[in-house]
């Protein structure tokens, strides 16, 4: 028996590792992609569903995919996958020169293209075309909720309050992929609320993994995470709780996070002095220390308005 169970784990690993050159098209890195296929192969154990969050063109959705097929644990192998499935200007700017340029019309819906890329794997997939804003969960508990889709301090609150109550406590796992993401502040509020109830466990390529240890209480997921919602010595701790978790390469990221939290209340000498005051920076992922520092300077020298949709990320 020994022999037959080393002998798959090698078919596996070695299963793993021709899949771990290959890249989907998406938001996600080729790094991103592997871990989220490994973790499927290799970790999940089936007490709970797999829920991927903002799975957009499937690139996510089909790495999780790959990694149950060769999971020889879990009995249940589903992934749910949420999208508004929508095209929008951002997406048509980033599809320019790429595999996908041209096949989308802003406003109308990329679910079709969705379903011909993750056609090998229907199984495995649940769909679920809907606003995260208004969905329900109803598949019982879920072992590993990956999010990709708090674009907004609503979406965020959202998200919490009907995911989060349905994790396992020292069984469940979230993966923040936005975490070091400038334009998303609030996952800091969030995360930093809930700080009793999960622990910290890796740094990933992009996201944040944290493992929940105790059943949350679910006043403990109803609060207002607007900037302009927080009271200013919550930021700062929140963000000092960040910065306590993440590796170094992603501070100044996280520095550019705080600062657009105070773009948000309209706070900009604050904002600015967070970005010129910090020892990260301006080295940071895909440039967004630079990025953040450059809208607050025009804007105080323009005394622009806050526009609501420039700090809004994809
Ligand atoms: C950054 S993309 C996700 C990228 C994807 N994980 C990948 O690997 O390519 C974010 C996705 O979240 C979705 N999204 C944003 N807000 C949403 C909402 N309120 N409800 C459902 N999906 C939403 C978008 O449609 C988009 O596909």
């Amino acid at each position: 028996m020994r022999g037959f169970a080393e002998l798959f784990g090698l078919r596996t690993r070695l299963h793993l590792r021709k899949l771990g050159r290959t890249w989907e098209f998406g938001m996600t890195s080729h790094p991103e992609q592997r871990w989220l296929r490994n973790y499927a192969a290799q970790r999940y154990r089936g007490v709970g569903a797999i829920v991927d969050l903002g799975c957009f063109l499937g690139a996510t959705t089909i790495a999780l995919a790959e990694g149950l097929e060769l999971n020889r644990k879990a009995n249940r192998k589903q992934i749910y996958a949420y999208d508004l499935f929508i095209w929008n200007k951002r997406y048509e700017a980033r599809a320019r020169g790429k595999e996908v340029e041209g096949l989308f019309t802003i406003g109308g819906s990329f679910l079709p293209e969705f379903l011909r890329r993750t056609q090998n794997w229907r199984d495995y997939i649940v769909i679920h075309e809907e606003d995260l804003r208004h969905a329900r969960w109803e598949h019982g508990p879920i072992e590993f909720l990956f999010i990709d889709a708090m674009k907004s301090p609503e979406v965020a609150t959202a998200i919490a309050s009907n995911f989060f109550l349905h994790l396992v406590p020292a069984k469940s796992y979230v993966a923040h992929q936005d975490f070091p993401h400038c334009f998303a502040p609030w996952i800091h509020f969030l995360t930093f609320r809930l700080r009793d109830y999960f622990r910290f466990v890796a740094d990933l390529p992009q996201s944040s993994l944290f493992r929940l240890e105790r059943e949350i209480e679910p006043q403990a997921l109803a609060g207002d995470l607007s900037p302009g919602a927080v009271r200013s010595a919550e930021i700062e701790a929140a963000f000092d709780y960040s910065m306590s978790l993440v590796r170094d390469d992603k501070k100044a990221n996280v520095t550019a996070a705080k600062a657009v939290a105070y773009v948000e209340r309209g706070e900009l000498t604050r904002a600015h002095e967070i970005v010129t005051q910090t020892r990260y920076g301006p080295a940071s992922r895909a440039n967004e220390f630079n990025k953040v520092k450059a809208l607050i300077e025009r804007k105080l020298t323009t005394s622009q308005p806050t526009s609501h949709n420039v700090w809004r990320p994809s």
